[in-house]
């Protein structure tokens, strides 16, 4: 554990080696990873400048700001503002090549059957003033998303389901880390069927030239940039465990094969992995289960408490005894 906790164990230091007076603690750990309570602002400005990988993230979307759930008060038309100094300490903390990937839903303005611009002030932000680089954009579709807002989808019928959201991936510069070679999908049965039987190398109606390079096994198809997970997981050992515990079920939780997918594109095992608004630590849980190290920083206890249960080695703490540790 010592070893493997190297960047961490010198958050807190001071470049002399003595520690300063507000040193890090954190709330669990696993061989791998540490998970920290409390605002992420805060624990980073204590973590060392590039010292992460990758951070893949999904901060408070505005709509939970709105209906005022435990996250924060900030409003839709203050998200960039609010989001800025948390997009600075991501850069001060990534290595050169690294990368910051942001999972963000889309927003109805109130009132009216129109979409907030929000992401793309926001995309538009990070890439001008912080100095963040576009390095593809993605769209997550989660095909068992809910038609709403009802208003609009159910009863008027004026517009349809919304099922994508947008994931931003960034490089803190324009090379960062990444190989697709991490990503590959099976091959469909067609081009299965291609490799196996041959394909004629000749020139598509649309131009492409296919070569007999094509039908080369190259150990599975690329990927596109449209991430098909459903999000319903009803039964997971997380939920169960949870409910067990008379803990909240985080109620925003992102599938793991959403940050599995950027933390297989961006890093190597070894690598670190941050997610500053971890919630319930799905990135914590993937990051652990591809070899990764990671920190997780989640402002609500009740959140980070529950999400031990993602990690056999981690010891639950009867309630009681995790109370009066809080
Ligand atoms: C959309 S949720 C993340 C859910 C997470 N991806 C998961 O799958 O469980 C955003 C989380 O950010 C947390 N949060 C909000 N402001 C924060 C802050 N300043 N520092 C740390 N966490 C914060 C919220 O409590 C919430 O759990």
């Amino acid at each position: 554990m010592a070893k493997r906790r190297t960047d961490l164990a010198r958050a807190g230091r001071s470049t002399g080696g003595t520690r300063r007076k507000t040193a890090l603690s954190p709330y669990y750990t696993t061989s791998i990873g540490e998970a920290y309570l409390g605002d992420s602002l805060d624990v980073m400005a204590k973590l060392p400048s590039e010292s992460v990988n990758l951070i893949v993230t999904s901060p408070p979307f505005p709509l939970t700001f709105r209906k005022k759930k435990p996250y924060s008060s900030v409003g839709e038309d203050t998200f960039v503002s609010w989001f800025t100094p948390y997009a600075q300490q991501f850069r001060r903390l990534l290595k050169t090549d690294g990368s910051l990937v942001v999972d963000l839903g889309g927003v109805w303005n109130k009132g009216v059957p129109t979409r907030s611009l929000y992401q793309y002030r926001l995309l538009l932000a990070l890439c001008d003033q912080v100095g963040f680089h576009l390095a593809q954009d993605f769209y997550w579709y989660n095909p068992a998303a809910l038609p709403g807002p009802a208003e609009w989808v159910n009863v008027r019928r004026l517009r349809v389901k919304c099922a994508v959201n947008q994931v931003f991936w960034l490089g803190k510069t324009e090379w960062p880390k990444a190989t697709n070679r991490g990503v590959l999908q099976p091959y469909s049965a067609d081009m299965l069927r291609l490799i196996t039987k041959g394909y004629k190398a000749k020139a598509r109606p649309s131009g492409h030239n296919i070569t007999a390079k094509f039908q080369q096994d190259r150990g599975g198809s690329i990927p596109p940039n449209l991430i098909e997970i459903g999000n319903n997981d009803s039964n997971g050992h997380y939920l169960k465990a949870c409910a067990a515990a008379d803990l909240p079920v985080h109620p925003a939780r992102f599938p793991r094969g959403l940050p599995e997918f950027f933390i297989r594109l961006c890093t190597t095992p070894g690598d670190s992995v941050l997610d500053p608004f971890a919630g319930s630590n799905v990135t914590g849980e993937a990051a652990e289960r591809l070899g990764r190290r990671w920190v997780a920083i989640e402002l609500a206890e009740d959140f980070l408490r529950g999400s031990r249960y993602r990690f056999s080695s981690v010891p639950v703490l009867p309630l009681d005894v995790a109370d009066r540790r809080a």
